[in-house]
């Protein structure tokens, strides 16, 4: 739905000036994030899908940091700049000069108060229109109130004025409506009321909300619509806040896939972003984190304990107790448990990534399994290889990255180490601790160990009196002894 019929022309502003003080953070508050994008970015997100005529961001607090982020979430956003006049109504005033000769509906949203759902935003612009008000504003009832502008009522239950927490005295305090620092304005109204504020209050700042006080001592209507549910309002100061409201986004995207199709165990330990998206007849268990643009396929199973970041998952694919970061897990595949796929992994259809295996920049080809114990890194591995327990790609001397590559059904031992840049032909074989430092043709076996020796009756020569030595000796007359009986029973 647009709402930019001749007649009412929409505008937004979205305040992310401010420093974000009880974050005690080095990053700008708005630059937090909630289900993986910052808290700016959210707000950015509902006023584009309002399609306004203009978007206008207004920054200061480690403004160049801000506006890349804004630049990202909104490229037709236009930033402004803040000066050193303090204050929500600050704001305002300098992003209208963004606006010259707009006299439509401006929407003030603020950068702290990311939990808005685009159909409240609607509702509140409907009883703004409705109620040929000057301005509405949203508000909310909240058990504790604390930190919150209260909305003071006149004997006539209409909006008289907004008192700021620090401004407030006890009996405007004990209020606990509270306003969600989300607007309406008529913006000719919004300007000339702006010239008015000043800055006589306790944080010596220029109060946005000043300016609900003078509209209604001109006799304009000041409306207020309700938000649907106390979180919604809820605004971000400090990091307690900041994961109460991750919890309550995180909750409603866990319920959005789960109504998608997806099974969803347990909603209060899994976590899911809100650029990730789960096909039908997903299952997530418990404790698992899904990150970024990760996709999980159809019938796949991820965790428990399990954390996918920006990952591919194919259809039917069972991924358990693992770390992922930018892989391509293949349909059918099996990953886990206990594994750690870094990026650049693309682990074929049908192919496996077994218990405690690290693997890096490389390629796994369909069917292909490294099972147990195992490190690759920057290597290509065709298709129906069996890599042994233990097998190690040493990709690194200590200079630079070399590549191993292993060619289709190859078949290697045990604790083998390949000694990169090194290529393994195809159907090749390697025998059990091989250090293969040499290529191996097409259907070889590669062996490198020397053959074994025993030195019989070492231990009992060198090392007397010990443990081992008494064993020894014991076995070997138990053995002397049944290599006798034998000789009488033939
Ligand atoms: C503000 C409201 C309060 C409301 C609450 C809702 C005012 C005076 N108070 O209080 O009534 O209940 O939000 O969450 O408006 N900002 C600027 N420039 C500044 C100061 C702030 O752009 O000079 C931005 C901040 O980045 C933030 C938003 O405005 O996104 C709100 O500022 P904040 O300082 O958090 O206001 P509150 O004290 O929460
Ligand atoms: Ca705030």
């Amino acid at each position: 739905m647009t709402h930019n019929t001749d007649d009412r022309r929409l505008a937004v502003i979205v305040l992310a000036a401010g420093q974000g003080t009880r974050m005690k953070s080095s990053l700008p508050k708005v630059l937090h994030r909630i289900g993986g994008r910052t808290l700016v970015g959210h707000v950015l997100d509902h006023a584009q899908s309002l399609q306004p005529e203009k978007v206008v961001v207004v920054v200061r607090h480690e403004r160049d940091l801000v506006e890349t982020a804004v630049r990202d979430a909104a490229p037709e956003a236009v930033v402004v700049d803040q000066d050193e006049v303090p204050g929500t109504g600050r704001a305002v005033e300098v992003a209208l000069e963004a606006l010259p000769g707009f006299a439509g509906d401006v929407l003030v949203l603020s950068a702290d108060v990311p939990l808005l759902e685009v159909d409240t935003i609607e509702q509140l612009l409907d009883a703004h229109r409705a109620a040929a008000a000057a301005a509405t504003l949203l508000s909310a009832h909240l058990d504790d109130a604390t930190g919150y502008g209260r909305v003071i009522r006149d004997a006539d239950g209409e909006v008289a004025r907004i008192v700021e927490q620090k401004d407030a005295t006890p009996d405007e305090a004990s209020v606990t409506e509270i306003n969600a620092g989300v607007y309406v304005f008529q913006t000719t109204e919004l300007r000339s009321r702006l010239t008015q504020v000043g800055t006589a209050n306790a944080q010596g700042e220029k109060y946005l909300t000043d300016v609900i006080g003078l509209l209604r001592e001109s006799s304009l209507t000041v409306a207020a619509a309700a938000a649907p549910s106390a979180e919604t309002a809820l605004g971000v100061n400090d990091r307690v806040q900041l994961s109460e409201a991750a919890r309550v986004l995180n909750a409603r995207t866990v319920r959005r896939w789960q109504l998608e199709g997806a099974t969803i165990l347990d909603p209060a330990t899994t976590w899911i972003d809100v650029t990730a998206t789960l096909a039908p007849d997903v299952t997530v268990l418990p404790n698992t984190h899904i990150l970024r643009a990760t996709t999980v396929g159809e019938g796949a199973t991820i965790g428990p304990d399990t954390s996918l970041v920006d990952c591919e998952v194919g259809e039917g694919a069972v991924v358990t107790r693992a770390d992922a970061t930018l892989a391509v897990i293949g349909a059918g595949a099996n990953v886990g448990p206990f594994a750690y796929l870094r990026p650049g992994t693309y682990l074929g259809d049908k192919g496996k990534i077994g218990t405690f295996v690290e693997t890096k920049n490389s390629t796994i080809g369909e069917r292909s399994k490294v099972p147990h114990l195992s490190y690759i890194g920057d290597t290509t591995i065709g298709r129906g290889v069996n890599l042994g327990a233990g097998a190690i790609t040493a990709n690194y001397d200590d200079l630079t990255k070399h590549r191993t590559e292993i060619g289709d059904e190859v078949h290697t031992g045990s604790h083998n180490v390949f000694v990169a840049p090194v290529r393994i032909g195809d159907g090749a074989k390697t025998g059990a601790g091989a250090v293969v430092r040499k290529d191996v043709p097409a259907g070889a076996l590669a062996l490198s160990v020397a053959p074994q020796r025993n030195v019989e009756g070492w231990v009992e020569k060198n090392r007397p009196g010990t443990g081992a030595a008494d064993a020894a000796a014991k076995a070997r007359s138990a053995q002397k002894a049944d290599d006798g009986a034998q000789e009488e029973d033939r």
